[in-house]
C-alpha cells in the first residue's frame, strides 16, 4: 500500500519587538505610503540581541507538537530552512531538538532562501513516503534583521523576523502534500546575495566596514523571476497533482510583495478571498514567512475540511518552489 505524508501540527513564533513604517521613516529616507504602495508592508517583528533563530524556532515547534498532540519522544527528525541560523555550526535544528528534549534523533539546517519551507516539506514528503520516517518537524525561520543593511532604503524596509512550524506524519487527517515543483538557477543568484562571510570572501574587517555581510538585492530584477517562478511553481506543481485551477480554494504564497502575490493569484485565476495575505503585519521572514500564514490560516479557520491550497515560494539562489496540500 503507497504511503502519504500529512501536516498534521501548525505553529509559529515571532519576536514581540513591532517595527513600524512610521519607524522607519525616521531612520531612512522613505515614506509609510511608499512602501505600502510597493510592499503591501506596515510593519515587521525585529528580534531583540537576546533572542536568535533557535529561540523562536523552538517556540514554533512546540506549538506545531502541541497541536499535533505529539510527545518528545514521538519526533524523528527535524529539518530547518534558514539563510539565519544561531551559527553556522551547531546547526540550528539540533539546538532545537536539545530546546525541545527530542533525544538524539537526526537534525540538520539546509539553505533555499524563501523556498526553504517548501524545500523542507519535499524532503519530508520523500523520507515519510518512502518508508525512512513516520514523524518529521519541519521549520522554516530566519531573522533577516540581522543580515539587514539599515542605511539601505531599498531593502531595510522590506524584512523582518519569525519561525513556523509543521508536523508531518505518515498517519493523517490532515493536510496530505501532493503534488509538488522545486527548481533554482545559480546563474543568476549574484542579484540576491550576502556578498561576504563564506569561503569565497571570508570575514575581515574591510568586509564589515563596507557592509559585505548584509543583503543585496536587485529588485526589479528580482521582481520578473518572482513572479515568473511563482507562477510556474504552481502551475507545474498542480500539473503533477492532476488537479485542474479551477479545485483550488487558497494560495499561500512566499509573502514578499503584494504585486507578486497578486500576479500569482491572479496566474491561478484566484478570487481576493481565495488568497491568504498577512504581510502587512510581518514583512517579508524568508522562510518562516509560509508557514507562519499556513498556522494563522489554519488557527483561524481559512483552511478548512477539504481544502485544496496551493504553497508557492520565491527566494536566494535563486530559488523557487511549489507544492499542493489536500485538507
Ligand atoms: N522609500 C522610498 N523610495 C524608495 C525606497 C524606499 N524604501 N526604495 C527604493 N526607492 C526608490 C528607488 O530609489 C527608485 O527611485 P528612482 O526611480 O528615483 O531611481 C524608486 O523608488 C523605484 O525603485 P524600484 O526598485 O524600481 O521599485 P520597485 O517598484 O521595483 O519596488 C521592491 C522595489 C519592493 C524591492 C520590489 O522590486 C520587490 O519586491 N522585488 C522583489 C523582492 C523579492 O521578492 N525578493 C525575493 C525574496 S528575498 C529573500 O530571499 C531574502
Amino acid at each position: 500500500m503507497s504511503r502519504n505524508a500529512y501536516i498534521v501540527g501548525t505553529g509559529h513564533g515571532v519576536p514581540d519587538t513591532k517595527l513600524t513604517n512610521a519607524d522607519l521613516e525616521k531612520m531612512v529616507d522613505t515614506t509609510d505610503e511608499w512602501i505600502i504602495t510597493r510592499t503591501g508592508i506596515k510593519e515587521r517583528r525585529i528580534a531583540g540581541t537576546e533572542i536568535a533563530n533557535s529561540d523562536i524556532s523552538t517556540i514554533a515547534a512546540r506549538e506545531a507538537m502541541d497541536a499535533a498532540g505529539w510527545k518528545p519522544s514521538d519526533v524523528q527528525a527535524i529539518i530547518l530552512g534558514t539563510v539565519t541560523p544561531d551559527f553556522v555550526f551547531p546547526n540550528t535544528a539540533a539546538l532545537v531538538a536539545d530546546n525541545l528534549g527530542l533525544g538524539h534523533i537526526p537534525a540538520y539546517d539546509f539553505e533555499a532562501g524563501c523556498s526553504g519551507f517548501i524545500y523542507g516539506l519535499i524532503q519530508a514528503k520523500a523520507f515519510i513516503e518512502a518508508g525512512l520516517l513516520d514523524r518529521v518537524l519541519v521549520i522554516g525561520a530566519d531573522l533577516l534583521s540581522r543580515i539587514t543593511n539599515w542605511d539601505d532604503r531599498t531593502t531595510c524596509v522590506l524584512f523582518g523576523d519569525g519561525s513556523g512550524a509543521v508536523a508531518v506524519s505518515s498517519e493523517g487527517p490532515g493536510g496530505r502534500l501532493g503534488g509538488f515543483h522545486w527548481g533554482s538557477d545559480g546563474s543568476v543568484g549574484e542579484h540576491l546575495i550576502q556578498p561576504a562571510g563564506g569561503s569565497r570572501q571570508p570575514t575581515t574587517p574591510e568586509t564589515a566596514e563596507s557592509h559585505l555581510h548584509t543583503i543585496h538585492m536587485d529588485g526589479s530584477r528580482i521582481f520578473k523571476h518572482a513572479v515568473r517562478a511563482m507562477r510556474d511553481s504552481c502551475l507545474l506543481a498542480l500539473k503533477m497533482d492532476g488537479t485542474p485551477k479551477k479545485e483550488v480554494d487558497l494560495l499561500i504564497s512566499h509573502q514578499a510583495n503584494l504585486r507578486i502575490i497578486d500576479a500569482t493569484a491572479r496566474a491561478l485565476e484566484l478570487k481576493p478571498e481565495q488568497v491568504y495575505i498577512n504581510i502587512h503585519n510581518y514583512g517579508n521572514t524568508s522562510a518562516a514567512s509560509i508557514p507562519i500564514a499556513l498556522d494563522e490560516a489554519v488557527r483561524n479557520g481559512t483552511v478548512k475540511d477539504d481544502s485544496t491550497v496551493v504553497l508557492a515560494a520565491f527566494g536566494a539562489g535563486l530559488t523557487w518552489a511549489g507544492i499542493i496540500l489536500h485538507w
